[in-house]
């Protein structure tokens, strides 16, 4: 579907200043305009003085330092011809100083309204500093833990992704640009990085067109559609063309298709690599083409600086098509309000990881924290009942490991620790014993076991903060084997064999292959690398003072040969099955090979994840009704209202993540066997119940068809109304393409 946004008045008024200041600039400004350089780390060298002077500059990334970027905004006012102010970049990925759990983290809060906050601090605090623009959200697709940018994503899951990732915009840039506190966003990376090839970083991804629209572009094209301020491409190749070369991709789905009106900036570099990836000559080749495909914007590496003068004097470009990029960029720059006051008084600004923003980090953390197993139901802990507690692990009192990869303005001062805030919730007369067990998490060296034995034996309980350092994931950080690295898979397993139960919490940046530890103890929460706050957010729910709520954005695959595992497969034409599955050592020698029952299952493991997308438990128990719908059959122009009723069966309050889910049987295409369509996070009080509704109409159940257009065709369909995408009770109803006669 085409929908032309709606600009609003004061981008109309940015368009016309911008098109009166295009007027006026020499060519050699206008080619000012495309070229993003490096910051100098609180410097201003001589050349880049001069840059700004000549106008050759339109953007800085990556200076942060505010007296140095109100210097640069002042040079680029007052001391180039047509005082154009700077768009100055910086990686606000998940919060500044204060820190927000991991994207991946903060997706699994199913909570638009905590993601829009956090985005919000975010932006106040970068802006508090003289950033007017990130390179967030990162809204790809992501369906390979291997790969480890996935800490940065939402996700698996489109629908999930594109509501989330739309909070995360709107957090940014809020109502209007012209906000003091508001930045713009980025919607990266266009399209396709998280499909790589074996989780690889900048490797390529091949993807049907079918496959790209049903599944990778719907989160980029509701970032389009909201108005977010940029578009990067990715660094990887997408079906043979690289992205930042690719026409198809952003010319003719994100200008012609969704008439998307603001500018594309480049990756780090990017450009360049078309020449690596074998596309094109040269550094002027790539220019040529990154242009004709529609970067308007050069990060980093200066293909168009130095060649697009070159490529026009030879016709190969044509300087209207620049004028047009220059257009989209000033037209950024007058809504953010530069061009009124490009400087930053910090004073001006709330302060910097204040105990508002340090709040709203912690009830990010603690809405993220996914608890997996609780057996016998262990926690919530009673600090009255435990004389003593071991706290075991390299993660228990890392301060800067919880925060995670990607926070460059991050400070770890602010961080509270597992450890720390364990010693504040625990009773006065608990005795704390504290013991690392290994240096990092990728520590093989089991010289220190011995004292973590002891400490484990002499307490009542064990808790052991484990998982992966934040340089394990996030941009060029891969790994094929997931488990938990280095010797910790044997500590736990050591500590479990004193008999001591062991609460097991894992920080991560990413769904670890947990199912080596997971039968062994007693009690597993998943705090993916919870920022600053996440010692507190943590120790509050193992004591009781909250509630887990968080639930999966991502599938947890058994073991790593299980990838790409996601709950929205297609069934095939020999699903696998429970009676289907026969595990290798089963099979008898010499068995004739049609014994198997012939269905898509591996040999060696259950096909099903060690734990589904959408799950999660609580201290509560939540009872699901059967689904009622208000009708079993809907037009093209009328909805029906599928609802269920959750009781809360237990004497504590909670929040539950309610999540519908919808397949449509027959389809032109095939269509996945289940497809997340609606969720609501709500409270439910004690021993209460209430009602929830989904509306179900018929674009709810359109997808692209054979031809890649967006079509909706009548027949039936499942529709689920579940605490997660493993559940099998379901109701069914048919879309009908005439009216109904009631
Ligand atoms: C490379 C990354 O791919 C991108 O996400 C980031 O915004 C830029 N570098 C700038 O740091």
């Amino acid at each position: 579907m085409t929908t032309t946004p709606q600009l609003s008045s004061s981008s109309q008024q940015a368009m016309l200043k911008a098109e009166a200041l295009l007027q006026k600039m020499t060519l050699s400004e206008k080619l000012g305009q495309l070229n993003q350089v490096s910051g100098q780390y609180g410097g201003i060298s001589a050349d880049l003085r001069q840059a700004i002077q000549s106008g050759n500059v339109s953007s800085v990334i990556n200076e942060v330092d505010t007296p140095t970027i109100n210097e640069l905004q002042r040079i680029a006012v007052e001391e180039s011809r047509l005082g154009i102010p700077l768009l100055i970049g910086r990686d606000v990925i998940h919060g500044f100083t204060t820190v927000f759990p991991i994207p991946l983290g903060q997706a699994a809060t199913w909570c638009e309204q905590t993601i829009e906050a956090g985005a919000r601090i975010a932006a106040i605090e970068a802006a508090s500093r003289g950033v007017n623009w990130t390179f967030a959200p990162m809204i790809d697709i992501t369906r390979d833990p291997r790969w480890g940018r996935i800490a940065e994503s939402l996700g698996e899951d489109p629908y999930l992704c594109s509501r989330l990732g739309g909070a995360m915009i709107k957090g940014f840039q809020t109502e209007s640009l012209n906000e003091r506190t508001a930045i713009a966003a980025c919607a990266k990376h266009f399209a396709g990085y998280g499909y790589c090839e074996s989780g690889r970083d900048y490797s390529f991804a091949n993807i049907s067109e079918n496959e790209l629209r049903n599944t990778v572009l719907p989160p980029f094209k509701m970032a389009a559609d909201l108005g977010v301020a940029t578009f990067m491409p990715s660094f990887s190749d997408l079906n043979g063309v690289p992205a930042s070369g690719n026409h198809w991709l952003m010319q003719q789905v994100l200008r012609d298709e969704w008439q998307y009106q603001g500018f594309v900036v480049s990756d780090w570099g990017s450009i360049r690599d078309l020449t690596v990836h074998g596309l094109s000559e040269d550094d002027k080749h790539a220019a040529l083409l990154a242009f004709n495909a529609g970067i308007d914007m050069e990060m980093v590496s200066d293909c168009y600086a130095k060649h697009l003068p070159e490529l026009l004097s030879e016709n190969k470009v044509d300087e209207s098509k620049i004028e047009q990029m220059v257009r989209r960029i000033l037209q950024l720059k007058y809504a953010l309000g530069l061009f009124e006051n490009a400087q930053t008084n910090s004073e001006e600004f709330v302060a910097l990881a204040n105990h508002e923003h340090l709040l709203a980090a912690k009830d990010a953390a603690t809405k993220s924290c996914v608890l997996l197993k609780n057996a016998d139901n262990i926690l919530p802990l009673d600090s009255s009942q435990l004389a003593s507690i071991a706290v075991i692990g390299p993660l228990a009192d890392d301060k800067y490991e919880q925060l995670g990869t990607w926070i460059f303005d991050g400070d770890e001062q602010h961080s509270v620790t597992c450890l720390s805030a364990i010693k504040a919730l625990a009773g006065a007369d608990t005795k704390i014993t504290f013991e690392k067990g290994l240096d990092t998490t990728r520590s093989q060296s089991e010289e220190h076991f011995s004292k973590v034995i002891n400490a484990a034996q002499d307490s009542d309980i064990a808790i052991m903060v484990m998982g992966e350092e934040s340089i394990l994931s996030g941009e060029a950080h891969s790994r094929t084997n997931i488990d938990l690295p280095g010797a910790q898979v044997q500590l736990i397993e050591q500590v479990v064999a004193t008999g001591t139960p062991v609460i097991l919490v894992i920080m991560a940046g990413r769904p670890l292959t947990i199912a080596n530890v997971n039968d062994k103890v007693s009690a597993l929460l998943y705090a993916w690398h919870p920022g600053s706050m996440g010692g507190e957010a943590v120790a509050d729910l193992l004591f009781g003072r909250a509630v887990p709520s968080g639930k999966l954005p991502v599938t947890f695959p058994r073991v790593v040969g299980q990838v790409p595992i996601y709950y929205s497969q297609k069934s095939s034409g020999r699903p696998a099955t429970n009676e289907t599955f026969v595990h290798q050592n089963n099979i008898p020698v010499r068995a004739t090979q049609t014994s198997l029952g012939m269905t898509a299952n591996h040999l060696d493991v259950h096909f099903s994840p060690l734990y589904p997308f959408g799950f999660g438990l609580s201290y509560a128990t939540f009872d699901y009704s059967e689904i009622r719908l208000s009708e079993h059959r809907l037009t093209m122009e009328s909805s029906i209202t599928a609802s269920v009723t959750i009781s809360n069966r237990s004497e504590v309050d909670s929040q539950e993540i309610v999540q519908l889910y919808i397949r449509d049987l027959v389809a032109s295409t095939t269509r996945p066997i289940k497809e997340l369509k609606g969720f609501k996070r709500l409270p439910i009080k004690a021993y209460s119940s209430i009602d929830v509704d989904f509306e179900i109409n018929a674009e709810l159940l359109g997808f692209y068809g054979p031809n890649n257009t967006f079509i909706t065709e009548p027949g039936r369909f499942n529709v689920w109304i579940a605490p997660h995408s493993d559940t099998t009770n379901y109701q069914v109803f048919e879309l009908v393409s005439e009216a109904l006669n009631n």
